[in-house]
């Protein structure tokens, strides 16, 4: 990058923005569960005059009337339906990084999803699993292993995955503080529109010297399997590549540290199930499932009818705006008994964090792989790890994105 001296970087706190963009909400359970009882979609009337458009598109839909999605069958219903429910709302939301894969509906999406599925295929992530996230994992327990006690979240999840990115991405470790700073104020959106745009332009710049790098030199990275990626002769461009990149960081970093703590909090706050995970490592994959369902990162997924819809015996208008919380979706009494227990030990596993249906999440198996590396690590270098018995009340929070800020645990010293 340009500027070595970054100034910014030094006083920046990532953490705190992610904390406060998630909100303060300790559990939205009971009132989802409460919406779910009464209806299976609820109606919010905004009126005519209200409702956001992007700066960035201004075709983005305008909001009149929200719809909230609480039943897993509905919620599958619309999320498997791209041609009724649009996704073209996110630009609302990541139109500041130009036009995303998120927002793309058919048959743009599919053209385009198999492009950079070829990026992810499993033969790509078996090569990053040892040299990319199991060389990420031990750097940052090494640096706290022999202390006996730590946080988890500060020095272990919320670093983990943006590393690996960076790392996938093939950055020169030197930019590694920059990239975080920028990528973090590209996610907050929400707090600061100007902050966040001017983030995206930066990092757009950034990532334009490291593309026109590897279409000289082409290496072992992700960005050259983008470029190299052909279907039908047709490759991506630049200006398709750069939005995608982009959206990994929001997508893939934030999604995944939240993953990786909830899965850690679950197993901390019931040492009997921690226990069962250490003595039995075939149970890692169902508890990190149970994770994913009981806590999922992201509450909520967007969708705008293109049609007149009925939905559960609700009218929605074509226009109308429907919030699939994915959340509500995974307590779904109807779906699961004991909807609120964190059980790794329950029947039915599935569930729908990662989406459903043509936008299904395309890096669930990576982000399955960082959780998998991250626990198993965990259980073999900090043995006798437990919650601090004089830690305050640890806990989840957040209404758009949900883990826990802090998680002070202690270890038996290496
Ligand atoms: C536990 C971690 C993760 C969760 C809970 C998650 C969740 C999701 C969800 C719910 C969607 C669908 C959005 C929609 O339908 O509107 C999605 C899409 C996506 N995810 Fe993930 N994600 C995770 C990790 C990752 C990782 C590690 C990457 C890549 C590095 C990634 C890349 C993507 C991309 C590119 C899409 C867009 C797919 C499309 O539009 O076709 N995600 N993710």
């Amino acid at each position: 990058m340009d500027r070595p001296d970054d100034s910014a970087a030094a006083s920046y706190d990532p953490m705190r923005q992610f904390a406060e963009f998630a909100g303060d909400v300790r559990d939205p359970y009971p009132m989802l569960a409460g919406i779910r009882a009464d209806t299976p979609v609820l109606q919010v009337h905004f009126g005519t005059g209200s409702g956001g458009r992007s700066r960035h598109d201004q075709k983005a839909p305008r909001i009149t009337s929200l719809f909230t999605v609480t039943s897993h069958e509905l919620a599958q219903q619309v999320l498997t339906d791209n041609v009724r429910f649009s996704s073209a709302g996110y630009a609302m939301t990541v139109g500041h990084m130009g036009r995303t894969i998120l927002q793309m509906d058919p048959p743009e999406h599919l053209r385009h999803r198999a492009l950079v599925a070829k990026a992810f295929r499993a033969r790509v992530l078996d090569q990053w699993s040892d040299t990319i996230i199991g060389a990420t994992i031990s750097e940052l327990i090494d640096a706290f292993a022999s202390d006996g006690y730590g946080d988890l979240i500060p020095q272990l999840t919320f670093p983990f995955p943006v590393r690996v990115i960076a790392r996938i991405l093939g950055l020169p470790e030197a930019d590694w503080p920059r990239f975080l700073r920028l990528s973090t104020e590209l996610i907050a959106v929400m707090r600061n529109w100007d902050r966040a745009v001017a983030a995206g332009r930066e990092l757009r710049g950034y990532f334009a010297e490291i593309i026109a790098d590897r279409r000289r030199n082409t290496r072992d990275d992700l960005v050259s399997q983008l470029i190299e990626a052909e279907v039908d002769g047709r490759r991506l461009s630049d200006d398709e590549i750069y939005p995608f990149l982009l959206l990994l960081l929001p997508a893939g970093a934030e999604t995944t540290y939240r993953s990786s703590s909830n899965l850690l909090f679950g197993l901390l706050s019931d040492p009997g199930q921690l226990d069962a995970v250490r003595a039995d490592r075939g149970l890692v994959p169902q508890a990190i499932e149970e994770a994913l369902r009981w806590e999922t990162p992201l509450l909520t997924v967007a969708r705008t009818a293109t049609e007149d819809v009925e939905l559960g015996g609700v009218r929605i208008p074509s226009g109308g705006f429907v919030a699939v919380s994915l959340g509500a979706a995974n307590r779904d009494p109807g779906r699961y008994a004991e909807p609120d227990a964190f059980d790794i030990f329950r029947e039915d596993k599935q569930h729908i964090s990662f989406g459903d249906g043509a936008h299904r999440c395309l890096g669930m198996h990576l982000a399955r792989l960082e959780m998998r590396v991250l626990l198993n690590a965990v259980l073999d270098r900090l043995p006798g790890l437990r919650l601090d018995p004089a830690a305050e009340d640890p806990h989840i929070l957040g209404l758009i994105f949900r883990s826990p800020p802090n998680l002070p645990v202690r270890f038996d010293p290496a």
